[in-house]
């Protein structure tokens, strides 16, 4: 890292930035010929070698199926796949390791509760409360729900900021509430919602709680326990874990009253044609064969931010972040998308007089991974009335110097279009 120059919010000492780098190869290939700065990490973070590492050892050495088997390396695969069972048990704080159910990834989680518990909870007329922030993936399974039920969507409004209208939200509640599924933190503009107090208005009126933690687990410490959400989703793959791989929590009182999901091997207690008696939860839904690496890999990346001091990290991030909207707000052609008072480290911005398009691909040009587009989440968009943003979000590997390089792509992005 540079010297920093006085407007910069110092990172606590604790996190060694250079020596984090250390731990990503893909950070010391160049992009474009020029130094990588990786500024995308709310699409997908990069992997240490810790993860890589440890996929790769599955199949080098602990390769089987699990739960099958009955010789030794089948055992020893079923043993680390379990053990990264209690891994993320243990990361979210959940009661019981029956309360994790592997899936693909965050919108398969999603979808799995609404045509498992949804459809067998929901009818016409009944409600769940969504907000303006959510992504598609907790917007377009609800309305597919819609469809086959004739439920309601009751979508709680933004502000200017990107803060939830509160006063919306309490007053959303009538007899026909039947659940809320809302974010944690919103990916296009980083807002934190008030989630132990959404949690707390939704149980008073006897409604559960559906939380998509996606961009909340890989910055913030989660405790399910003390949340007392009754699901939450995300995605390893935000998590320095791999790609494919996703968490559905659930109170196990509601895994266990809900039918299965997709039917097939490893999900069953018996069968024959007449009738199929169900497993225990949580391999009720987990038919198939699994990502049996990957999950493995993501027990990995759980150990991997473990051994950092998570309050460090979200400190260090903080920083990033005040520092980047300190220099972003001195441009007075850069509109800021989100001002939360509470926000991760995510930034959505634009350039006056230039699509975020151009933007992204002349950053690119200079080696800075920024996302350019909707980010999945349209309604945010409609929200502000554009078509697009330029999104910039940081990770455990971000430094001074990477904000510093994204002011340096903007200038010419500027000098281009000027
Ligand atoms: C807030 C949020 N929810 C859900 C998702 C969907 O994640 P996945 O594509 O891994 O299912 C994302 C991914 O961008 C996200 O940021």
């Amino acid at each position: 890292m540079n010297a920093p120059t006085e407007s910069r919010i110092l990172t606590p000492a604790a996190l060694d930035v250079a020596r984090v780098r250390e731990d990503f190869p893909i950070l010391s290939l160049p992009s474009n010929g020029k130094r990588l700065v990786f500024l995308d990490t709310a699409a997908r973070a990069q992997k240490p070698r810790q993860v890589i590492d440890a996929e790769r050892h599955v199949y080098e050495a602990e390769y089987a199926n699990i739960h099958r088997g009955v010789y030794d390396l089948s055992q020893r695969a079923t043993a680390a796949y379990d053990k990264a069972r209690t891994k993320v048990r243990k990361f979210i704080n959940a009661a019981s390791d029956r309360e994790i159910v592997f899936v693909r990834n965050a919108t398969e989680a999603v979808n799995l509760v609404a045509q498992t518990w949804g459809r067998k909870n929901l009818k016409e007329g009944d409600q769940v409360i969504l907000s303006e922030m959510e992504h598609h993936a907790n917007i377009v399974p609800w309305q597919m729900l819609r469809e086959q039920t004739g439920l309601e969507l009751v979508v709680i409004p933004i502000t200017d900021s990107g803060e939830l209208v509160w006063e919306a939200y309490e007053q959303a509640f009538t007899d026909r509430t039947k659940l809320v599924a809302m974010t944690h933190v919103s990916n296009a503009l980083g807002t934190i919602t008030p989630m132990a107090e959404i949690i707390r208005v939704a149980h008073d009126h006897g409604v559960p709680v559906l939380v998509d933690g996606c961009q909340a687990v890989p910055h913030m410490p989660v405790d399910l326990q003390a949340l007392d959400a009754d699901f939450y989703v995300f995605s390893a793959h935000k998590l320095y874990g791999p790609t494919g791989v996703g968490v559905l929590y659930a109170k196990a009182g509601i895994l266990e009253s809900m039918p299965p999901y997709q039917g097939g091997g490893d999900m069953i207690a018996s069968v024959t044609f007449a009738r199929t008696t169900y497993a225990d939860i949580p391999q009720r839904f987990e038919a198939g064969t699994p990502n049996i690496a990957g999950t493995i890999a993501l027990g990995a990346a759980i150990d991997y931010i473990e051994s950092f001091d998570r309050q460090a990290l979200l400190a260090h991030e903080h920083a990033l972040l005040e520092y980047a909207t300190e220099r972003l707000r001195a441009n007075n052609a850069i509109t800021l998308y989100g001002t939360a008072s509470d926000k991760a480290a995510v930034i959505s911005f634009a350039i006056e007089g230039v699509h975020p398009h151009d933007v992204g691909t002349i950053l690119d040009f200079e080696g800075i991974a920024v996302r350019a587009g909707h980010h999945c989440a349209q309604p945010v968009m409609d929200r502000f009335g554009v078509p697009a943003t330029t999104r910039a979000s940081f990770g455990i590997y971000n430094d001074f110097d990477d904000v510093d390089a994204l002011m340096r792509g903007i200038a010419r992005v500027q000098e281009i279009f000027g």
